[in-house]
């Protein structure tokens, strides 16, 4: 079922501090901010050679990150993402399976313009887990 990890997630309370992180410190090719007022996050994305990591800032009142960061304070891996070919055929064999499907159930767009949903991270080894339709 699953493709290429498509991106790593990491919540971050400063998405200034943490790009310049990884601009000059790791030497890496960092996107500028995208606020992304539906998902409730600003996102730099972070393009290396086989995969993406995916920075996230709370945006507005009820950021889905809030909570994580009053947890991880300084930041931490939030969510993998893996690529799938069809997702609602993925999310139908996981639910058959007893996987929880965050939200309503039904793939939202995401941050890369493409289907995604979200896994709860108690079925998944403790990891948010995020299906990407590639
Ligand atoms: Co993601």
């Amino acid at each position: 079922m699953l493709g290429r990890l498509n991106h790593v997630a990491i919540a971050v309370p400063d998405i200034e501090v943490a790009s310049a992180v990884y601009r000059d410190t790791l030497g890496a090719v960092v996107s500028d901010p995208l606020p992304q007022p539906d998902h409730g996050v600003t996102t730099v994305f972070i393009e290396l050679p086989n995969t993406k990591i995916e920075l996230l800032e709370p945006l507005g009142e009820d950021s889905p990150i809030a909570g994580f960061l009053a947890k991880n304070p300084t930041g931490g891996m939030h969510h993998v993402c893996y690529e799938v070919t069809d997702i609602m055929e993925a999310r139908d064999k996981l639910v058959a399976a007893g996987a929880r499907v965050l939200g309503t159930g039904e793939p939202k767009i995401g941050a890369h313009g493409k289907r995604v949903l979200f896994l709860h991270p108690k079925d998944f080894c403790g990891t948010l887990t995020e299906l990407e339709e590639a």
